[in-house]
């Protein structure tokens, strides 16, 4: 079976039809650069190019770098702020024929990792395994057995007083102009921190640092083994396409109802619940 899936970035938009039997493209994918500012209705425009560049009109997978709940941004570290609250889903279905009811919207790593557990450097690996992607920001995607926990979001880990990410993603290394060496000891303080935290059994680097994993890999002084994303940068698309076209029960549950506040307990000063 075919299912479009799109990755929206920080710097591209990028989609291709997916054989998501196979996890592979099923046509070199289509690349436009995300349009500044980025707002709701110019990156539809945009998803809306990359898919009919295609000729395509079925159901569209999306992978989105938020946290996602029932199809709506709940965060953005790397994205505008105005799509905090906004319905993805809805949004991006309605500028698209084949998904008029709206297209599937998953966070990007989650969307990266599940496409590494299925057919890439996660395949039968049980346990804790982490997907990071190094990028523009850092995303995580945790799994135990297979089974995602979605919108981890520990990129954003304080280390040392920073939001890990503004110090060790593919963009800070840019930005700083680091050597491999001097990016690979922050990315170690990193994973050493995810270590301490959930003591995995597999680490997954993916994102765009995936493509140079030789320069700085063996650099890497970490207790777990870890390994270079195989899909490299098409993990986002094949994912998003997985879980479009994945059942309702097999998708990982997004939505649930948020538990009601209780009213603060009464307590008298110093002394015991009435
Ligand atoms: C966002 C995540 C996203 C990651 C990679 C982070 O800044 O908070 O939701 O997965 O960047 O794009």
């Amino acid at each position: 079976m075919q299912v479009f899936g799109v990755d929206i970035g920080g710097t591209g938009i990028k989609g291709a039809p997916v054989d998501i039997d196979e996890g592979t493209l099923t046509a070199p994918r289509f690349r436009l650069p995300t349009p500044q500012p980025a707002q709701p209705a110019a990156i539809s425009k945009t998803v809306a190019e990359v898919v009919a560049h295609f000729g395509w009109t079925g159901p569209v997978g999306a992978a989105f770098p938020a946290v996602i709940k029932g199809g709506a941004a709940r965060t953005a570290a790397n994205i505008d702020p105005v799509w905090v609250g906004t319905d993805v889903a809805a949004t991006l279905g309605s500028v698209l024929p084949g998904s008029p009811g709206g297209v599937a919207v998953v966070n990007d790593a989650d969307a990266a990792g599940v496409a590494e557990m299925a057919f890439g450097a996660g395949r039968d690996v049980g346990g804790v395994v982490i997907m990071t992607t190094f990028g523009t920001g850092i995303g995580t995607a945790v799994f135990l057995h297979g089974q995602l926990v979605p919108n981890t979001e520990l990129g954003h880990l304080e280390i040392g007083g920073y939001d890990a990410e503004t110090r060790a993603s593919e963009a800070a290394r840019e930005r700083d102009d680091l050597s491999w060496e001097k990016w690979a000891k922050r990315v170690t303080r990193y994973l050493n921190a995810l270590e301490a935290l959930l003591w995995p059994d597999l680490i997954i680097i993916g994102g765009g640092a995936s493509r140079k994993s030789d320069r700085f890999l063996d650099r890497l002084e970490v207790n777990t083994k870890v390994v270079a994303a195989q899909l490299q940068n098409e993990a986002g698309i094949v994912g998003a396409a997985l879980f479009a076209g994945a059942s309702d029960q097999a998708r990982p549950k997004m939505t649930a109802r948020p538990t009601r506040r209780r009213p603060p307990a009464t307590r008298p000063p110093g002394g015991r619940r009435p």
